[in-house]
């Protein structure tokens, strides 16, 4: 009876021994798992808070390589409605109308590279019979003040604003634009006009506000005011028979 009863216990014993060797087993096999899944988790979040810092690094270096700009909105205003401050370049031509403007003394005369080329422009003409004397090149910002005020004064400023830029946003201002010819809205139809018109992009010039383009330049139609761009892009822009704005992707 005696030997039967430590037979069971030595059984039980022995169960206990197994159970307990199986926990501690499985406590030792489990476990690694676990940790390792948490270094896995750890080392997740290392990886993300290192890939914030790389992504806030390349932001920073995006705005130190962008040129601050100022953007202003404010009420449209015949065009004016938003106003961004520049110089500013758009693939590296500078653009100036009534959203873009310059700031005060920003070119000091005519750019040489444009005048040459509006030299030889004229030369070109004259060769094919007509005469494009130079009528106005660049325009201080305080000039431009004074024309300005002059036409808002005899047209008023509804009027002016569809011929006239505001100081800091004419063309003029940069030393890369030109009036030509003459200052009659009849000139584009003229042979002299015409001959302008299908030869400027050769010296590398636009014709910055054409007939129809109106709503996107800003401006009446001026068969006499040439920007200069250079070869390439102006004889783009001629073949497209597009304004700089949509050239630039800003109309
Ligand atoms: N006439 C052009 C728009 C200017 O004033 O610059
Ligand atoms: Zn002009």
């Amino acid at each position: 009876m005696k030997k039967r009863r430590n037979r069971r216990k030595k059984i039980i014993l022995l169960l206990f021994i197994i159970v307990l060797c199986l926990g501690v087993g499985s406590y030792f096999v489990l476990m690694p798992a676990q940790v390792s899944l948490d270094f896995s988790f750890m080392s997740e979040s290392v990886k993300d808070v290192a890939k914030k810092i790389e992504e806030t690094k390349k932001e920073e270096e995006k705005e130190t390589l962008t040129p601050p700009q100022e953007e202003t909105i404010t009420s449209d205003d015949n065009g004016y409605g938003k106003e961004i401050t520049g110089p500013t370049y758009i693939k590296g031509i500078l653009i100036v109308n009534k959203t873009y403007s310059l700031p005060n003394h920003f070119a000091t005369g005519n750019d040489e590279t444009a005048y040459t080329a509006l030299q030889r422009l004229q030369a070109g003409a004259n060769q094919a019979g007509y005469s494009m004397p130079l009528l106005s090149g660049f325009r201080s910002q305080q000039t431009q003040e004074t024309l300005y005020n002059r036409y808002v004064v005899r047209d008023g400023k509804d009027l002016a604003d569809t011929y006239s830029a505001r100081p800091g946003h004419s063309e003029h201002e940069t030393g890369l634009a030109f009036d030509i010819g003459s200052i009659d809205n009849n000139y584009g139809e003229t042979n002299a006009g015409r001959w302008l018109k299908e030869h400027a992009h050769e010296y590398g010039f636009i014709i910055r506000y054409p007939k129809g383009k109106e709503d996107i330049t800003g401006y009446q139609y001026e068969p006499w005011h040439v920007r200069y761009l250079g070869v390439e892009h102006a004889k783009k822009i001629y073949e497209k028979n597009i304004t700089l704005e949509e050239y630039l992707g800003i109309a």
